[in-house]
């Protein structure tokens, strides 16, 4: 284990059964559609994510990105989302739009993200989330699909990082608070 992780929260193991059952949940509700399947991944955090979710998902696929950035660095977001990439589809309402995140925390970019998306004129827009903390909810949203909902705790790895650090650990741990205090 890394040197400034307190505690392994979710194993690579328990990441791969929790993808497992996510990846069955959207092959059942998506077989047999008209439309394309489009999963949306939120860069950066996502993209571990999205990489093992795609992999995993036996109906067609195709894969988009976007880049959103909430203002004020450091351990907190705020409500102010800025798009720094957008999706440029011209066939976006053929598509079924299932948003990749990684982390829900404030609800916020989630929140904003599914309605512009259906005001860019998606077919549908579905939101798929690795981990839920809803003890920090500030708005009223809900994800679709949840791998796991966790307590508020620094969490890093497997996509998530502090300050740009610890994307590429294969699992999700605790960050120790004498790295960020
Ligand atoms: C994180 C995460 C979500 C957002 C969740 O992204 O990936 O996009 O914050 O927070 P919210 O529910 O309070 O809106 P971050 O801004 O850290 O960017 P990153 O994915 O590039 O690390």
């Amino acid at each position: 284990m890394h040197n400034d992780i307190k505690r392994v929260l979710l194993s690579e193991e328990e990441l791969e059964s929790i993808i497992t059952r996510l990846a069955g949940e959207l092959d059942r509700d998506y077989a047999g559609r008209d439309g394309r399947l489009v999963l949306l991944c939120i860069l950066k955090g996502s993209v571990v994510f999205m990489g093992e979710l795609m992999k995993k998902i036996t109906v067609p696929v195709e894969i988009d990105f976007m880049k959103v950035s909430s203002y004020g660095a450091g351990t907190t977001t705020t409500g102010n989302i800025h798009i720094a990439l957008d999706i440029n589809r011209k066939d976006i309402e053929c598509c079924d739009i299932v948003i990749v995140e990684d982390i829900i925390d404030s609800g916020r970019t989630l929140s904003h993200l599914s309605k512009y998306l259906t005001l860019k004129g998606a077919r549908s827009v579905k939101t798929c989330t690795l981990l839920d903390k809803p003890s920090r909810r500030e708005v009223d949203f809900e994800a679709d699909y949840v791998g796991c909902n966790i307590p508020d705790e620094f969490v890093v790895g497997y996509g998530l990082d502090y300050d740009e650090r610890y994307r590429a650990l294969p699992y999700v741990g605790i960050l120790k608070p004498e790295v960020y205090m």
